[in-house]
């Protein structure tokens, strides 16, 4: 039996909404297609796809990165403003696509507007220089008598933005990306366009490139250098990762895939080391927090065709086909991010549109991908503060993990109405797991939500043809008595069960 115990007074940190974010990138279908299409029935007036911006407004999501990704790293973003008629059709070379230019700053202004998320912005820090990172910001939040906010005015759109949060570049420690350089040189880019952009609004909050992955020869000395020369210039560090479960990575084992988000926790761990070893370097008072702004599952549309979109718009490409197996991991990723909630302020699911996402769409409507609902949770039932539960559970080894446990619990409690989610992954193939709660200073209410998704088959997925194949099951409500609740997660499942205060 594994045993929970939950003392709401012990609280890992506040939970900021924004550790629940998403991701559009001017990447296959997410933009053309996916949230912009003109052409379609199911659009409004400025060409948005109405039924994605409904479910988007749904979910909740509270921020989202954008436009790029390896595209931000050659795009202008002076091609994507001003009258449409004007705008250059123009070659992405990140992904090998035409980008009509159609939808730009604006148009993602009114987007985000529209479905009640925050912008996070990219800014161009391969083949863009600082001066223009300074004009972005400029021109999105600067009043009036400037250059750049006067031609945002000459452009339709009196009232600045305020966008607060930006991302200095993506990826630059990668040979893939546009304009990659070394450590030292993105650092000493990222400062200058840092101390630009405050100058133009000092309160912004700004996000330096991490180490794309741990998989990179690269990892964690490119984050000390990259620091060493910006880091009292910048507020967060990004990070990004990928799991899969190919052959050369787990060998195909599920249960090896299923413990993947642990190893999410110790990059997160080791990237928080390397801030705080330069904040000592730096003798700093400030402590950087993280960005996860890229995180999912990837890897079976991930080369070939998949990538290269033979300078067409809105190419299917990254169209990835998400299974049971992989929604059970990207719960376990939803509990991880919730145990580090004290350090990363920020975080994306990448994406959020026909690209690695969550919703698919075609021309008649939306499909929810398995890992949509583990998301979605998240969204729903993250509430308040994270508490730090002590987990007790039957363990299972693991290469390079060592001992993992079966299951894996995330909670968090809201001081407003007392509220208490729990997040419960049982990795155990074949066998259910009883999980007895343990309430050390407080009983909970009636129980609100009470839901799982589970299934014989790990490799099910949802087609348009059939969507509920791998939906939530109702889950039979817990009682408690004596401080304790009982429940019995089934094998391969993923549980939610909210209280009320
Ligand atoms: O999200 C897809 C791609 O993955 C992004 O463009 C890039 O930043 C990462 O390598």
């Amino acid at each position: 039996m594994a045993r929970v115990y939950l003392d709401s007074r012990r609280v890992i940190g506040a939970l900021d909404r924004n550790l629940f974010g998403s991701f559009l990138e001017h990447l296959g279908r997410a933009i053309y297609e996916g949230i912009y299409d003109p052409v379609s029935k199911l659009s409004d007036a400025n060409g948005f796809r109405k039924d994605v911006m409904e479910e988007v407004r749904q979910m909740g999501v509270p921020i989202i990165r954008y436009p790029g990704g390896n595209f931000v790293s050659g795009y202008n973003w002076l091609d994507g403003v001003g009258p449409k008629e004007s705008r250059p059709r123009v070659l992405d070379k990140a992904w090998n696509s035409i980008n009509s230019n159609q939808f730009g700053t604006n148009e993602f202004m009114a987007w985000c507007k529209a479905v009640g998320a925050e912008p996070l912005m990219g800014l161009n820090l391969g083949t863009g220089t600082a001066e223009e990172a300074a004009a972005l910001v400029e021109y999105c939040n600067s009043d009036q008598g400037t250059k750049w906010s006067d031609l945002r005015r000459k452009h339709g759109f009196s009232e600045p933005y305020g966008v607060k949060r930006w991302c200095l570049g993506n990826e630059m420690d990668g040979p893939w990306q546009i304009g990659h350089m070394t450590a030292t040189e993105y650092g000493m880019k990222a400062q200058d366009a840092a101390r630009q952009m405050r100058y133009v609004d000092p309160s912004l909050q700004l996000i330096a490139c991490g180490s794309s992955g741990p998989f990179m020869p690269t990892y964690l000395e490119w984050d000390r250098e990259v620091l060493e020369q910006c880091y009292d210039y910048v507020d967060g560090l990004s990070l990004h990762r990928y799991f899969t479960n190919s052959p050369q990575d787990t060998g195909g084992d599920s249960s090896k895939f299923l413990a993947m988000n642990l190893s999410m926790e110790q990059q997160i761990e080791e990237t928080i080391a390397v801030c705080d070893l330069v904040r000592g370097h730096k003798r700093s008072p400030k402590r950087l927090w993280l960005s996860f702004d890229e995180w999912n599952v990837w890897y079976r549309a991930r080369t070939g065709d998949a990538t290269n979109g033979h300078r067409q718009q809105a190419p299917h490409l990254l169209e990835e086909v998400y299974n049971l197996e992989d929604a059970l991991l990207v719960g376990g990723l939803v509990n991880s991010l919730l145990r580090h909630a004290d350090r990363i302020k920020v975080a994306c699911l990448a994406q959020l549109i026909n690209v690695i996402a969550p919703v698919m769409t075609n021309s008649s409507g939306l499909l929810r991908q398995t890992i949509y609902y583990p998301y979605k949770w998240a969204l729903q039932y993250g509430r308040g503060a994270v508490l730090n539960l002590l987990v007790e559970s039957p363990t299972y080894e693991v290469s390079k993990l060592g001992q993992v446990p079966y299951v894996d619990v995330a909670g968090t409690m809201s001081a407003q109405d007392g509220k208490v989610a729990i997040f419960a992954l049982n990795r155990d193939l074949s066998k259910a797991h009883v999980v007895e709660i343990n309430w050390q200073d407080r009983t909970p209410g009636q129980v609100l939500v009470s839901t799982v998704l589970t299934g014989g088959d790990l490799k099910a997925s949802n087609t348009f043809d059939s969507p509920q194949k791998v939906a939530p099951q109702t889950f039979a409500k817990p009682s408690t008595s004596g401080g304790r609740t009982k429940l019995e997660l089934p094998a391969r499942s993923y549980t939610v069960i909210q209280w009320s205060g």
